[in-house]
């Protein structure tokens, strides 16, 4: 790790956690230099939904450079987007009946969320934004306004405003009673607070400790944005992409969003890209070119990603996440009902779960045990008690069995028993 040390910023985060330096990976498993092999649980934060050095990625990856495809392009028109493109809608939004313009800007989550907040802004001619307690948005500073996490919103280094935040459905006084005093605070002309323009939601709060909305909470809380005028934006950055066994994590929730942003999982490989898919009567808002980012056409991206749209040409995969899902929930809660007499609380869907163990210490503690015994897992959540799993979609059934078993090992040798 000495050149790590020596050249690379503080700012270095999961290296610290995770101390070791990693060589090769596929599928569920990364590998060291030394040769150890590691189960991942953490598939880079919800990027590789289908597992390292996915095979039919890197078979498309290499033809593609073979072929000399366009790698980069700007926002010129290529034949490899078109196809993504093509594909996206044929796969995702026409079966779904969904009527969305697709806009690709700078490849992270954090820049689909800056042109979110911008155009929503732009529609109504408003500044304000209502975001929630917990949240994740990214760390670029319109992003970084809507998250909540003041760790991160203390390097911010400037006041972070135009945005209100207010309970999570999860959060100490939220619910729907909160929203309904939200929105009637707002009609009274009183609140305080301008009129928003956007309200801005994760359906699963992943870093915030993978809390979950229920379909009535996000149902009002679209409601209460249009009833205000407003924008109803939901950040699918981290669960969707079939996260949760449908490709949007709020397909089953009867919810209609203006604007929905993705990231991470869609370039498929590692490889990155965002993309926004707005309503067309907001997206004619925009004027060409007034939101840019040089890296908005990345080629191999592209490729990768419209691999991993072939994941939901049929239901195999979503079908056997949400298998895994409920098999995946039993393990834990057996485990919290062994070891803490059910007071460990488990929350998940899909191949999202969290186990909050209710101690930052002890998280940090079973996360260290997992990695020295070859599990790489990470606590989340603002006080970082909440232990997260997010292994690929991908992983075969050895590696998720294997990787439930050393996570147990590793509260029973933390906890006891
Ligand atoms: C829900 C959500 N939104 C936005 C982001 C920011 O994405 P990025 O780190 O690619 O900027 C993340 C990252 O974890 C996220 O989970």
């Amino acid at each position: 790790m000495e050149v790590f040390e020596q050249w690379e910023s503080e700012i270095r985060g999961y290296c610290r956690a995770y101390p070791t330096v990693f060589a090769s990976a596929s599928n569920a498993r990364q590998t060291d230099e030394q040769g150890k092999e590691y189960i991942d649980f953490f598939a880079g934060a919800g990027v590789l939904n289908f597992g390292h050095n996915n095979p039919r990625m890197k078979e498309a990856l290499i033809k593609f450079l073979q072929e000399d495809g366009v790698s980069h392009s700007l926002d010129m028109a290529t034949s490899c987007k078109r196809e993504y493109i093509q594909a996206f809608a044929d796969t995702i939004l026409i079966p779904r009946k969904m009527n969305y313009k697709m806009q690709f800007m700078g490849p992270t989550g954090t820049n689909a969320v800056e042109a979110a907040l911008k155009l929503a802004r732009r529609v109504t001619g408003r500044s304000e934004v209502v975001a929630f307690s917990q949240g994740f948005h990214g760390m670029t500073l319109g992003a970084l306004a809507c998250t909540a996490n003041n760790y991160f919103r203390n390097a911010a280094g400037v006041p972070l405003n135009n945005v209100t935040h207010v309970p999570f459905e999860t959060s100490k006084g939220g619910g729907l009673e909160n929203l309904e005093a939200v929105k009637a605070a707002y009609l009274s002309g009183s609140s305080g607070n301008d009129l928003p323009a956007a309200f801005m939601v994760e359906t699963i709060q992943a870093e915030g400790g993978v809390n979950i909305a229920s379909q009535e909470w996000l149902q009002a809380v679209q409601q209460m944005a249009h009833e205000l005028g407003a924008l109803f934006i939901v950040d699918d950055i981290q669960v969707g992409c079939g996260r949760t066994g449908q490709y949007f994590s709020f397909e089953d929730l009867h919810i209609d969003p203006d604007i929905i942003c993705l990231a991470k999982g869609i370039g498929g490989y590692g490889t990155p890209l965002a993309m926004n898919l707005i309503k067309p009567e907001h997206d004619a808002h925009w004027k060409p070119g007034e939101h840019t980012g040089t890296f908005r056409g990345q080629g191999i991206s592209f490729i990768a990603g419209r691999e991993g749209l072939r994941y939901f040409e049929n239901d195999e995969l979503m079908q056997q996440t949400r298998k895994r899902s409920a098999m995946m929930t039993e393990f834990l809660e057996s485990l919290s009902q062994k070891y803490s007499d059910g007071k460990f609380v488990v929350r998940g869907k899909g191949l999202i779960h969290g186990i909050d163990v209710a101690d930052n210490d002890l998280a940090k503690g079973i996360a260290r045990q997992c990695f020295d015994d070859g599990l790489l897992i990470g606590p989340c959540g603002v006080t970082s008690r909440v232990i997260k799993f997010i292994p690929p979609l991908t992983a075969n059934d050895d590696d998720l069995s294997q990787g439930l078993e050393i996570f147990a090992q590793a509260v029973a040798k933390k906890v006891g028993g």
